[in-house]
């Protein structure tokens, strides 16, 4: 059956969807791909993508992580780095576009240098996650803090719970809101009772599976979260 009519026979007099000849991915308009010399992509950040794309024997597979990389460098995924994205990893920027502008972690503006993703999902929507979301909010206003509401970032267990520079801290009270803005402001620790990376892993609590081990126990978190664990 032709994509086209559905009906077997192609109609002329219809427009072919561009999908239907060339994909539904932008990636190979070579004339569209940005020259590495056009786009002063800094070393570092060349480096940083090449060893991305490595990483998979496609390299569009890297898109994500490249563009997250972008956004570390840059803050959000400007147009400009998105064009030294591209130019790296030889697509067009209108792919990359498109790639980013789909993830809410993945940011086509500007925020602010602090970025809160407040869980508003079943789990913590149940215990209050409206309600942390409007005090974090009101917290943020007028400061240099996005805030945003967010589907599951699969951490239930400690809902209601807020990812904060992409850290995990939860269970977390309306109340809180305000102290977490300050400390971010203050340069300071975010809440560090209630910092997922310091949260003792079920098994290690009294009664836990390897009660009475030593404190040598592989199963504490003692290092800070990478940033992977804001990939929900
Ligand atoms: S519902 Fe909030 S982390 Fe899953």
């Amino acid at each position: 059956m032709s994509p086209v009519d559905g009906a077997g026979v192609s109609n002329p007099n219809l427009p072919v969807d561009q999908a239907v000849t060339e994909g539904r991915v932008p990636g190979r308009r070579e004339e569209e791909i940005p020259e590495l010399h056009e786009v002063d992509c800094p070393t570092e950040l060349q480096e940083q993508i090449e060893a991305l794309m490595a990483r998979y024997p496609d390299r569009k597979s890297a898109s994500i992580p490249a563009l997250w990389a972008v956004q570390e460098r840059y803050g959000w995924c400007t147009p400009e780095g998105i064009r030294q994205a591209a130019a790296v990893m030889r697509v067009t920027p209108a792919y990359l576009e498109s790639v980013a502008s789909f993830y809410d972690l993945l940011h086509t503006s500007e925020v602010g240098t602090h970025r809160i993703e407040v869980c508003t999902n079943i789990s913590c929507w149940m215990r209050g996650g409206d309600e942390l979301l409007d005090a974090f909010r009101a917290a943020a206003e007028g400061e240099d803090v996005f805030v945003t509401g967010f589907e599951c970032l699969g951490a239930c267990d400690i809902a209601p719970m807020a990812s904060i520079d992409q850290r995990y801290y939860g269970p977390l009270e309306a109340a809180e809101a305000e102290t977490a803005i300050g400390q971010l402001k203050a340069g300071q620790d975010v809440l560090p009772a209630k910092a997922l990376a310091v949260r003792p892993l079920a098994a290690d609590l009294p009664g836990g599976a390897l009660a009475g081990s030593d404190d040598s126990s592989p199963h504490r978190a003692t290092n800070p979260p990478s940033s992977e664990n804001a990939d929900g």
